[in-house]
């Protein structure tokens, strides 16, 4: 079976980052998983690199539109083999056959009537590259881009979406697995209730010349959507390559959300026009926040996928990037939670596994692994076996549907299972028993052929772990040629492998001390005033109740506090001519407590106490402390 999946192209206008990452690691894992399972498979990824975005960030840049390209696409590249992602074919939009095939389709589309020449006004927003209709702003803005869109007003050519509205919307009717997971078919089918309007394909040349001249009409440019989605067409040689004929019928594209109108929109009509199947599924995620927080530049804290591979390996960040995200909804980022994978998931409960069961089969079966003899087969053996089975038939299904984190929870579960099975087989005490010779090398018989199984599921995921594991069990030429259906079936695990020396797959990872890493980005941040979140959870704000309130000698400014935080502390606060120490008693404030300590006036100050403070038009100011609710202890954590 021939299996066709695809990314969407990005823009060259920033560079890759953890957003771009997941996309194109997750159609790898999928690639490699139809490989798996015996397809023939083409996986697409590439570049977008025309449009007024491209032009204003190579203008931004002092660079030419061709120079800029040619940069950022490098980048995109070499970013690829960094997250072990193996594509078959990586499309530029300036490539000379992406030109020719658009405007080729451009010429088929416009011959047939489909394309008209028109006045347009409408808002326009530069960040969408598209005019926006008014329900989609809100309070006036784009909702992506939180800006007000121009009015433009220009003569432009259209293509006839309209036409379509009623088609498509039977197409999507009639086929469920067309746009999932169904959240975004709903949006899609909602949008639709509308009517639709027909879609400006062009830009004059006077307010844009980096795009695909149209062949009819030398003084326009391509609208950069119309060009980007027909890349999906150039890299599979449409209309005459036999690949074209093998691939599109079976064509998969994966995106995220924020591109979900285009491509169940735009690109089915525009399909529909030039007389070609729509594309078979449409796999659509949410959005990686990081800490909770949109990534954004100016926010300081985007992800570099070579960054996270230096610091975690890559099959982590692989591991994290599918485990982590429910695919279709949003996930956040932070190192707290990779680490926190890494060390449970990978190092403890695969990690100790596979090192445990390996050490036991050197000690117990010298280095081979036995085979398994069906007739000694006990209960809890048949439960692990079915359990395997299970696991095959529920990772290929959850695998197949795009819903990766629960095809991997499947796998775990079958992992946890084995941790399990040798505490209650304790292989170490049936070595004590000379009777029970046989059942140890049952066991381990048993050991054995499910790591090696759970090596196989794990190729697409984790490609050089899963080959580590498989060098170690001394099958990997049976590996390398290894295919689903070998997995639940015990008569297929290679036999009597000869084990190599127990590798460790993954090393228990330590948090990094903020101080010895600053956060990313800091330096960008502290440029434009921001900070990021995790500068501002460095900070340590506690409640903290007064115990005592004095005066300190010679100062009339400040107050010498005893407080209970629930640890005693001493502060000094220039509050005395705001409050007198007997009005502070048991009431609870706010405490820095993890300032280096100061003296002031002789006495060491362990931290500070919060209050606002507001300029008075005599010159002074006034200064009230923030109080805490009373019901709070004091310790509590403020955040
Ligand atoms: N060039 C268009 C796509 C044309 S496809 C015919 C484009 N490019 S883009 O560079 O903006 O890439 C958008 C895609 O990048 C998203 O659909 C998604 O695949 C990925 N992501 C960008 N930021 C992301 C997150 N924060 N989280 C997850 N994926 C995100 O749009």
């Amino acid at each position: 079976m021939p299996t066709y999946i695809t990314t969407p192209i990005y823009y060259v206008n920033a560079q890759p980052h953890l957003g771009h990452a997941y996309t194109t690691i997750i159609t790898d894992t999928y690639s490699r998983f139809r490989r798996l399972a015996g397809d023939t498979v083409r996986f697409q990824t590439g570049t977008d690199e025309h449009g007024e975005k491209i032009a204003e960030a190579a203008a931004k840049a002092d660079s030419s539109p061709r120079a800029y390209v040619d940069t950022i696409a490098a980048l995109f590249q070499e970013t690829w083999p960094l997250l072990n992602v193996q594509p078959d074919y990586i499309i530029r939009t300036t490539d000379a056959n992406h030109v020719e095939t658009v405007q080729r389709i451009l010429d088929q589309v416009h011959r047939q009537g489909d394309i008209y020449f028109s006045e347009y006004a409408g808002l326009y927003c530069r960040g969408c590259e598209r005019f926006l209709t008014d329900k989609e702003l809100v309070e006036g803005k784009c909702p992506d881009h939180l800006v007000e869109p121009e009015p433009i007003a220009e003569q432009n050519y259209f293509f006839r979406m309209s036409k379509y509205q009623d088609w498509l919307i039977d197409h999507i009717k009639k086929h469920p697995e067309f746009i999932t997971p169904e959240r975004y078919r709903n949006e899609v089918l909602a949008f639709l209730d509308e009517p639709l309007e027909d879609l400006c394909i062009s830009r004059p040349t006077s307010r844009l010349t980096w795009g695909i001249p149209l062949p009819f009409d030398r003084n326009f440019v391509t609208y950069v959507w119309f060009d980007a989605l027909i890349n999906y067409l150039t890299g599979i040689g449409y209309p005459d390559d036999p690949l074209f004929t093998e691939y599109w019928p079976v064509a998969e594209h994966v995106i995220a959300k924020d591109i979900l109108k285009p491509h169940a929109i735009y690109w089915p009509t525009m399909l529909k026009s030039m007389g070609l199947e729509p594309f078979r599924r449409l796999h659509v995620h949410g959005y990686w926040n990081v800490d909770s927080t949109k990534m954004s530049k100016s926010l300081g804290n985007v992800i570099r996928p070579r960054e996270l591979v230096e610091e975690y390996g890559v099959d982590p960040v692989r591991y994290f990037l599918l485990r982590e995200m429910s695919f279709g909804l949003d996930a956040s980022f932070s190192s707290d939670a990779i680490l926190a994978r890494q060390n449970a998931d990978l190092a403890n409960d695969l990690g100790n596994l596979f090192s445990r069961s390996l050490t036991m089969i050197g000690k117990y079966a010298q280095g081979r692994l036995p085979r398994l003899g069906t007739d000694l087969l006990q209960e809890g053996d048949r439960e692990l076996q079915e359990a395997l089975q299970h696991m095959a038939t529920e990772y290929a299904a959850e695998m197949n549907a795009f819903r990766f984190h629960k095809a991997l929870q499947k796998v775990w579960e079958v992992i946890s299972l084995l941790n399990r099975y040798i505490v209650v087989n304790a292989p170490w005490e049936l070595a004590k028993e000379p009777h029970q010779q046989a059942r140890l090398q049952t066991v381990l018989a048993l050991l054995g052929g499910s790591l090696w199984m759970i090596a196989v599921v794990l190729k697409p995921v984790m490609p050089e772990t899963a080959e580590k594991m498989a060098r170690a069990l001394g099958m990997e030429e049976a590996f390398s040629s290894a295919t689903l259906d070998k997995v639940g079936n015990w008569e297929a695990v290679p036999p009597e492998a000869t084990l190599a020396e127990v590798p460790q797959l993954f090393p228990r990872m330590e948090k990094k001390k903020e101080a010895a890493a600053p956060p990313q980005g800091t330096k960008k941040a502290a440029a434009s005033g921001l900070i990021d979140f995790a500068q501002f959870k460095a900070l340590e704000l506690r409640v903290a109740q007064v115990k005592a309130a004095q005066a300190v000698k010679k100062s009339d400014r400040l107050l010498k506090l005893t407080l209970n935080a629930p640890e005693e502390r001493t502060v000094v606060a220039g509050i005395a001519q705001s409050y007198t120490p007997e009005e502070l008693i048991d009431k609870k404030v706010v405490l820095v407590a993890n300032l280096q300590p100061a003296k002031l006036m002789g006495i060491v100050s362990e931290g500070m106490v919060l209050a606002a403070k507001e300029p008075l038009e005599d010159g002074t100011e006034r200064l009230r402390l923030l109080f805490v609710d009373p019901a709070m202890s004091p310790g509590s954590t403020i955040s």
